[in-house]
């Protein structure tokens, strides 16, 4: 997986003796005549494609009568751009470098189905992460709260699905495609909810009016034995607190 492949390249990494001034060199080499708003494609009637994963750390909060599935959760996405590569040999083999994510083209990805306003994943503080041969790894974490139609025909013993769907927007899917990354949700990170078990996830792509899109599917059930603990065993004890006390 990429992921961990990052965090070991990152440890390779600082075996090395870039100095400050190698650094800034090499900002300055890049920032020269750079366009953030230009997509970092050469060929421009080609998309940049973009590759999109999703770490599930923790159901939030399913809120059945809102239908609201807000889980916490990271999002890397990848690309390339041409205009971020370098030699590494000319900067004391510095490999990778990390630019505030105003000064470079990011994609714009939404949450199409989010519950409250609909804005950008990611703020303008953080940071993009190049690689030396132009790779760029953009990870933002956040609460994504999403709207779930909710089945309650079963009730306790139902299962849900839910979708995390995210958008390119505005760029159609002729100047951004987006792919999985994983054929499944990431969740090597994964708390346990009390109420809801993950029963299976899976990654679609597609587009949507002409805009790419990709679909993070959770499939959950609910743990029947969290409803006997928090509502009828409650109304159980009352019941015979009742009777015991009319005798
Ligand atoms: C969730 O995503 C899957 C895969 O793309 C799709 O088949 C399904 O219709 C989506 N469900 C909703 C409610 O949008």
């Amino acid at each position: 997986m990429w992921i961990q492949w990052i965090v070991v390249y990152c440890i390779i990494l600082t075996v090395y003796g870039q100095t400050i001034s190698d650094y800034k060199t090499l900002i300055r080499q890049l920032s020269n005549n750079y366009d953030n708003s230009v997509r970092p494609v050469v060929d421009q009637s080609q998309p940049v494609s973009l590759s999109i994963a999703l770490d599930l750390l923790a159901i939030q909060e399913f809120d059945e009568v809102l239908e609201k599935f807000s889980v916490a959760a990271v999002i890397y996405i990848r690309w390339r751009d041409p205009s971020m590569k370098w030699e590494s040999s000319t900067y004391n083999n510095l490999h990778t470098i990390m630019i505030p994510k105003s000064k470079v083209w990011t994609p714009t990805i939404i949450v199409k189905n989010s519950f409250d306003t609909v804005k950008p994943i990611g703020d303008d503080w953080m940071k993009i992460r190049y690689y030396k041969n132009g790779d760029a790894v953009y990870i933002a974490g956040n609460v994504f709260k999403t709207t779930c139609a909710v089945d309650v025909t079963f009730y306790p013993y139902d299962a849900q699905t839910c979708n995390i769907t995210l958008i390119s927007w505005p760029e159609i899917a002729n100047e951004i495609t987006i792919s999985a990354y994983e054929d499944n949700i990431l969740n090597s990170h994964f708390s346990e909810n009390g109420e809801w078990e993950v029963t299976s996830t899976s990654v679609t792509t597609g587009t949507i009016e002409k805009l790419s899109t990709i679909d993070f599917t959770i499939k959950l059930k609910r743990r029947p034995i969290f409803i006997l603990v928090n509502f009828l065993l409650p109304v159980f004890f009352i019941g015979i607190l009742n009777i015991m006390s009319s005798i």
